[in-house]
């Protein structure tokens, strides 16, 4: 039995006053559950939410990493600095990273890497544009993400880690994924893994990300290859997102 895990990805959002009140809110609401619970501010809140969260379930994530551990590379952030401030787990390949900041396959594979080098769980993200669905694509680009992974870290290496389908379609645009379309995703994932290494397969947490709210939540989260969810918008709405973590049963 995968436990369930809900990331809050809060992309380029926040503010000292705004960061106070929506953990604080968010702590004090946390339904009774044995579901996972993660916040991923943007690298400037880490000290903030880190302290926020001191002690509690929620864990604290980051939303991308130097695929280098220190050096001389403006404005990046390395994996031990992430580690040092408490994070536990850090998202890698986000569409937003992929598409936004031309991020290739490789870099993601080296940041993946590099997550675990440094004690820190990636949560990989992999996922379709629109046109690539509409060509029947979706499989094959999913196929070519994860491969360029485990390629380059082994299909073992995802015994400690986290992958995140996450429809670049889906994402912001309030058009989610269905229930049948995010199953056939993560099934497709799921069994391109277990051709390698079963147990590894079986055991993997395959998140969902794109539009998830309280309202479909339950849908997705029922399906028996969804093992949470990435949730960006919805996790800046204290109730949305304290019902879509009591919905990850
Ligand atoms: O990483 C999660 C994010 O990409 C999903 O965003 O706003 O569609 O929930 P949103």
């Amino acid at each position: 039995m995968r436990r369930k895990l809900v990331a809050g990805n809060w992309k380029m959002f926040g503010s000292l006053a705004r960061n106070q009140a929506l953990v604080t809110d968010v702590l004090a609401g946390l339904p009774q559950g044995n579901c996972e619970v993660a916040v991923c501010p943007p690298y400037v809140y880490l000290a903030q939410v880190a302290q926020l969260t001191a002690g509690s379930r929620v864990q604290l994530g980051a939303q991308d990493l130097s695929p280098k551990a220190e050096g001389a590379y403006t404005g990046d952030v390395a994996g031990p600095m992430l580690k040092e401030l408490g994070a536990t787990l850090v998202l890698v390949g986000h569409s937003e990273r992929r598409h936004g900041h031309g991020e290739n396959d490789s870099q993601v594979a080296e940041k993946f890497v590099a997550a675990q080098a440094h004690g820190l769980l990636p949560v990989l993200c992999l996922g379709e544009t629109l046109a690539e669905r509409e060509a029947g694509e979706t499989e094959l680009v999913l196929a070519r993400q994860l491969d360029a992974v485990t390629q380059r870290a082994g299909v073992a290496a995802l015994a400690n880690a986290v992958l995140a389908y996450e429809p670049v379609w889906a994402i912001g645009t309030g058009k989610t994924a269905s229930p049948e379309q995010a199953e056939a995703a993560h099934a497709f994932l799921r069994s391109r893994i277990a051709k390698q290494d079963a147990m590894i397969a079986d055991s993997l947490r395959i998140l969902y990300g794109g539009s998830v709210k309280a309202g479909n939540a339950e849908a997705i989260f029922a399906k028996p290859n969804v093992d949470g969810g990435l949730i960006g918008g919805a996790s800046l709405v204290v109730q949305e997102f304290l019902s879509i973590i009591a919905a990850a049963r």
